[in-house]
């Protein structure tokens, strides 16, 4: 069976949705798994812990502060004793309190207590889901690794319509099964180089050239291939978004930096150049301040930065199996795609549009084009995390081609 000695900790959250959980339960022990619950008090307003008890064969724990549980099992070892940690339903209010790490009661405290992967289940009002609060708060728990199923789209027990339903009790035992699977482990023993973020090329110790890369697709890249099981060495420019968790992260400032920690890196089976490195440096940058004279502003004389991605790709020693170069564009985005395929010699191009009101600068959406010598595939506007998971698939699948004798 398919889930045949796994434990899953299940999180029932307040929801109209928590009488799904009940039959999450069944579909868990059908395919071999056990389950032990943790029903939080909204939850049991509900389902009854008795309901769960019986379906669970196992004790329910409802109290973090409750003396008996504590001297039974601990709520860490509670949160760490599971192969998995599912919340179902996840309501707004947990996914706000798991993106913010509070743990006020014994569901939050377990949540952030946990070493495992945790998949949750959102179910809400569809006004809610929509909220910009719990959009910002779903962008955070991507980012952190948290794995999604649902919701779906469909008439709520409010009368509203949209996304919001939990997902079936069977498609989340599927996504169980997918998270617990090797097969998820894509890129297990692979090392991945990413570059991401701008680069600061000085004019003078307080001035610098630089441009709006925010390194969220760059980022969300290195810690989709983290999750997908690779060592994954990520070269950053100045940005400010957090580490990605179970990445090396080098920062640098400057395009020639980043070409060195990039070389330091090797040897890589995957190379990903997402950085939007300045293309030009200041020829000279002045040691000191540069101050304001009556001869008039100072001409910036520029010279050419090191293309670290093109120098990469024509290594004939160490050079990764599979190169990824990425193309900001605003206009002819394809055709300029095309001609950096050849000219970097990598072997596909992730083609963006940046121009105008695209918002993909410092945005959280991405509309690519993958493109590679024979075909141009363009998806969907995707957020960048689901971008990068995608990504990796692809890169995954590629990469087990090319390695085939
Ligand atoms: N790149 C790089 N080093 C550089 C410039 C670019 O590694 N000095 C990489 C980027 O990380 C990206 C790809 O090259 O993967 C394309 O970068 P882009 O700025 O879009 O294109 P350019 O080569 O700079 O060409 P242009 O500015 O003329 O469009």
């Amino acid at each position: 069976m398919s889930l045949s000695g796994k434990n899953v900790l299940l999180i029932i959250g307040g929801g109209i949705a928590a009488y799904k959980a009940l039959e999450l339960i069944r579909e868990i022990s059908k395919r071999g798994g056990s389950v032990r619950a943790i029903l939080t008090k909204a939850g049991a307003e509900f389902v009854t812990p008795l309901s769960v008890a019986s379906l669970s064969g196992e004790k329910v724990f409802t109290d973090l502060f409750s003396l008996t549980d504590e001297a039974e099992m601990g709520h860490i070892e509670l949160s760490r004793s599971a192969d998995l940690v599912v919340v179902a339903p996840a309501t707004a209010d947990l996914l706000a309190k798991m993106a913010h790490g509070l743990a006020n009661d014994l569901a939050s405290t377990a949540l952030l207590a946990t070493d495992k992967r945790v998949l949750v289940a959102p179910a809400m009002n569809v006004r809610m889901w929509q909220h910009g609060a719990t959009q910002r708060n779903i962008a955070t728990l991507k980012s952190d690794n948290i794995l999604f199923v649902g919701p779906d789209d469909g008439t709520m027990a409010c009368g509203e319509f949209g996304p919001g339903r939990m997902a079936e009790p069977p498609a989340i035992a599927d996504a169980i099964e997918a998270a617990l699977a090797p097969s998820s482990r894509l890129l297990e023993g692979r090392h991945v180089l990413v570059t991401s973020g701008p680069t600061h090329e000085p004019i003078d110790p307080v001035r610098y050239i630089a441009n709006r890369s925010s390194g969220k697709q760059g980022h969300a890249i290195a810690a989709a291939a983290a999750r997908a099981g690779a060592k994954v060495t990520l070269v950053s420019g100045p940005v400010s978004i957090p580490d990605p968790p179970g990445v090396q992260v080098i920062r640098v400032e400057e395009a020639a930096q980043m070409l060195q920690a990039v070389e330091k890196a090797l040897p890589a089976d995957i190379a990903v150049f997402c950085a939007a490195v300045a293309d030009w440096r200041i020829a000279s940058h002045s040691e000191d301040k540069l101050k304001k004279t009556d001869a008039g502003p100072p001409a910036l004389l520029l010279t050419p930065n090191p293309d670290i991605l093109s120098t990469i790709a024509h290594r004939t020693a160490d050079r990764p199996s599979l190169i990824v170069g990425f193309a900001a564009e605003t206009s002819n985005v394809i055709d300029y795609a095309r001609a950096k395929l050849d000219k970097k010699a990598c072997d596909l191009i992730v083609a963006n549009d940046v121009g105008g009101n695209s918002g993909v600068m410092g945005g959280d959406m991405n509309t690519v084009h993958i493109v590679s010598k024979d075909a141009v595939d363009s998806w969907p506007t995707l957020n960048k995390t689901d971008v990068a998971e995608r990504l990796i698939a692809l890169f995954a699948a590629k990469f087990t081609k090319k390695s085939r004798p």
